[in-house]
């Protein structure tokens, strides 16, 4: 299979000791792999100027196989239009043109989730991650007393994600909009059933936004996989999280025709940082998805196997707040003692 090379940004806040979490879990399943580290995120743009180096984003373009990245952002880093200058959002999701925000939501053994009687959940959703309304990051026009955003939709940009959504379903895809109310969204569902023909195997359901929210908390063992606009995506992926307890238990894989990056889908909770509280599971979690991108997928079930296996005989805990008993290094040794 040969070594891969796999780029690390170590992130802001708690992201370094998820990323070194997940290297431990990492080296058990699969020995060493070839890695080399990227300067980039909030701490870094206070540092030089740039979030990240134009090389480096070329470098995770053509370099490597794959980038492991923690989360980033600090809150008093801003760019100067008063975003986040943390938000890799536009140099890397735009940049790197990784058009696919895939977001597993999966009900671990042993997690307790928000739901009173949660069933088995296991779906995931597939966020537009090029255009929506993120489109219009740092562009909102206007001035103090209005601003107006736009939500960008085309046709080639909806093709692509939904096909990578129904690449991905077992046996249904759920289109998610509000194509009731927003043209956007109404193209975003032609395009899907444009693209729905060409998979005649799978099922396909639409659902507007809203009661997609209700559905998720009502009967989420119905879906499958879900494909929507950036916004709703973000947006409900976080609902999906506290359904399987907590965003710190979510790993994301951004995934495009060239390159792509595993983060978990939390921030980086500078306040958290080095204080033996972080939970690395999602940030663990986003180590299998790229291992199963890599073409390893056996290896990234056995890290998921060893996860389950830790939450379920209590060797891993997590809080009700979402942090982990023990901090990142006792976690990741734990579930390294259940990889086979
Ligand atoms: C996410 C995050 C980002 C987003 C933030 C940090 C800009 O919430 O990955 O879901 O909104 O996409
Ligand atoms: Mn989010």
């Amino acid at each position: 299979m040969g070594t891969h090379r796999i780029a690390l940004i170590r992130g802001d806040g708690i992201g370094p000791e998820l990323v070194d979490a997940a290297l431990t879990v990492l080296g058990t399943v699969t020995g060493e792999l070839d890695y080399v580290d990227v300067d980039a995120g909030a701490g870094t743009y206070r540092r030089t100027g740039v979030a990240c180096a134009p090389q480096d984003v070329e470098l995770m373009r053509t370099g490597v196989d794959a980038t492991l990245k923690g989360p980033v952002g600090l809150p008093d880093v801003r760019f100067p239009d008063g975003t986040e200058a943390g938000v890799l959002g536009g140099i890397l999701r735009t940049g790197l043109d990784l058009y696919a925000n895939v977001r597993p939501v999966l009900l671990l053994p042993g997690v307790s989730s928000a739901l009173a009687a949660p069933g088995p959940i296991d779906y995931t959703i597939v966020r537009e991650n090029t255009e929506g309304l993120y489109a219009s990051r740092g562009k909102g026009v206007g001035n103090r007393w209005a601003v107006s955003d736009t939500l960008l939709t085309t046709r080639e940009g909806t093709a692509r994600v939904c096909r990578h959504a129904f690449e991905r379903a077992r046996r249904k895809v759920t289109c998610v909009d509000k194509s009731n109310v927003l043209r956007s969204h109404a193209l975003f569902r032609e395009v899907f059933t444009e693209v729905a023909a060409d998979y005649p195997d799978i099922a396909t359901e639409f659902v507007y936004a809203d009661a997609a929210a209700q559905a998720l908390v009502l009967r989420p063992a119905d879906f499958d996989v879900l494909v929507m606009e950036n916004f709703l995506g973000d947006v409900l992926s976080d609902l999906g999280g506290a359904t399987v307890g907590g965003i710190s238990l979510c790993p994301a894989g951004n995934i495009g025709d060239h390159g792509a990056y595993f983060e978990p889908i939390h921030g980086s909770a500078p306040g958290l940082a080095d204080r033996g509280l972080a939970n690395p599971v999602g940030q663990i979690l986003a180590a299998a998805m790229m291992l199963d991108h890599l073409g390893r997928g056996a290896d990234g079930d056995r890290v998921r196997a060893a996860v389950a296996g830790a939450l379920a005989a209590g060797a891993v805990r997590i809080r009700p707040d979402g942090s982990a008993e023990g901090g990142p290094g006792a976690v990741a040794d734990a579930i390294v003692s259940f990889v086979d």
